[in-house]
């Protein structure tokens, strides 16, 4: 059997959470492959808002099993917020969750070390989420990390011990100033640990290897979005891992022939919280507008986020690197009441007219030329059926369905679950 990929193709928060949680339905199992608590996954149903941030998307049913794969980063302390939130929904995590055994731990000393590198850099700074990803992927590939089957063996805390000092004096290196009470995060942290290791710890490449040998059927969720990938991304402005397709193999130990449909999600429009280049970046009214309708508040920090048109240049590129075989476009109702909609279909760069992403997209390097497309006024919300669609809504598919050369087989018309249309 198959396995499915649900990514994201601009800078995160398109919507993939919602989208899991609809799919869920169809799979005997959810496995996130990468991210760590960065990520902020937006669930709606029966007039309730989840926020997931490290447990897949697909934990509020009762069938699927969830898995935190080899490829995420896991915060202890977060993830202990997590499941006491699930708990007041009456949720039985403890049997339908899965941690990898060769998933890494964030330890409070890397939440530190983000922090500190963060203020070092001054006005250069990513706009990281502070929640220790970077500092924690450094010490994976550095070959120094804690991983969760550690915590199973009789000598982990010698080993923090040792990791957390060595932290300790880089924090001292970096001289930010950064006040801390080590001892208290501890605390905090031991404490979740032993929570942590009440859940079921797995070989989870040998258990999705069993599953798709007994046909089930699994969807593999990324966090954060394409332009976010730390080799694809718009480097350095990116998160320490990879978000793309490749990702998934790496990050749960899926072969790439077994991978069949790869489902991208994007906005009708783009976003970015943080800080690095977004070249339809609006700073007028519209952008105002966007900001207000769609609610783009960071669901991890709460930040603004930044709004902008859709940028095809880049979808383009994202969805040539993950090879996505659908399309899934999100948030059409906040694009309601514009009488004229744009859309990026070309860069000017270094005085000729290109129409891929360039290795340079800051705004000294790039303008957009965009298409003008005739706007709609109809409020979508209520919508259950593409034949309610207006002609200018159906029009803004059709010409980026062309210009992708990949179908959108959903449209998504409001942040609940049922507003959700498939085509
Ligand atoms: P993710 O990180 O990709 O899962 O996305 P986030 O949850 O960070 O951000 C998406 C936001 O948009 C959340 O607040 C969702 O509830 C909301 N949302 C998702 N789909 C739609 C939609 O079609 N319309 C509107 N208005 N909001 C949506
Ligand atoms: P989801 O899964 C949007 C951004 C941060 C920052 C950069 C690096 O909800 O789509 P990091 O904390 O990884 O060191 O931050 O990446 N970022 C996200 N932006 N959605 C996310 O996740 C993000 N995760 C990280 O704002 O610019
Ligand atoms: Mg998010």
């Amino acid at each position: 059997m198959a396995v499915n990929l649900l990514l994201g193709l601009q800078w995160g928060d398109e919507g993939k959470g919602k989208i899991v949680d609809v799919l869920t339905k169809n799979y005997d199992i959810i496995a996130r492959f990468q991210g760590g608590p960065n990520a902020g996954h937006t669930l709606e149903f029966d007039g309730i808002k989840h926020v997931l941030h490290t447990i897949p998307s697909g934990i509020f049913h009762d069938k699927a099993v969830n898995l935190v794969g080899n490829g995420v980063v896991i915060d202890p302390v977060i993830f202990k917020k997590e499941l006491d939130n699930l708990a007041k929904f009456n949720i039985d995590y403890k049997s339908k969750l899965l941690i990898s055994r060769k998933a890494h731990l964030i330890l409070p000393t890397h939440r530190i070390l983000d922090a500190a590198s963060e203020a070092s850099k001054g006005k250069a700074k990513i706009g990281s989420t502070l929640k220790g990803i970077g500092p924690t992927y450094m010490d994976k590939t550095g070959r120094n990390g804690i991983r969760v089957g550690d915590l199973e063996l009789s000598d982990w805390k010698e080993r923090y011990r040792n990791l957390a000092n060595k932290h300790e004096a880089m924090i001292d290196f970096y001289d930010a100033k950064i006040e801390y009470d080590l001892q208290e995060l501890e605390q905090d942290f031991f404490e979740a640990v032993e929570t942590l290791k009440s859940l079921t710890f797995i070989d989870s490449e040998e258990y999705l290897h069993k599953a798709q040998k007994e046909g089930k059927k699994i969807l593999a969720e990324g966090a954060q979005g394409s332009l976010l990938d730390i080799d694809f991304g718009t480097y350095p402005f990116v998160t320490s891992s990879n978000t793309t397709a490749a990702g998934a193999c790496t990050g749960l130990g899926v072969a790439p022939n077994k991978i069949k449909e790869v489902f991208g999600i994007f906005k009708a429009y783009t976003t970015r919280v943080g800080s690095g280049p977004f070249p339809t970046e609006l700073f007028d009214e519209d952008g105002e507008t966007m900001g207000r309708v769609g609610n783009e508040f960071g669901a991890t920090t709460g930040r603004p986020r930044r709004c902008g048109w859709l940028d095809l240049v880049a979808l383009k590129y994202a969805v040539h690197v993950n090879g996505v075989t659908q399309l899934m476009m999100m948030k059409g109702d906040v694009l309601s009441g514009f009488n004229t909609l744009k859309v990026c279909t070309a860069y000017k760069y270094k005085g000729e007219t290109i129409d891929h992403l360039p290795y340079n997209i800051e705004p000294e390097n790039v303008t957009p030329i965009y298409t003008e497309m005739k706007g709609w006024s109809e409020d979508l919300t209520k919508m259950s059926d593409k034949s309610e669609f207006p002609k200018e809504l159906n029009e803004y598919i059709e010409f980026l369905e062309k210009e992708l050369e990949t179908p959108i087989t959903i449209v998504s018309v409001g942040p609940d679950r049922t507003q959700t249309i498939h085509r």
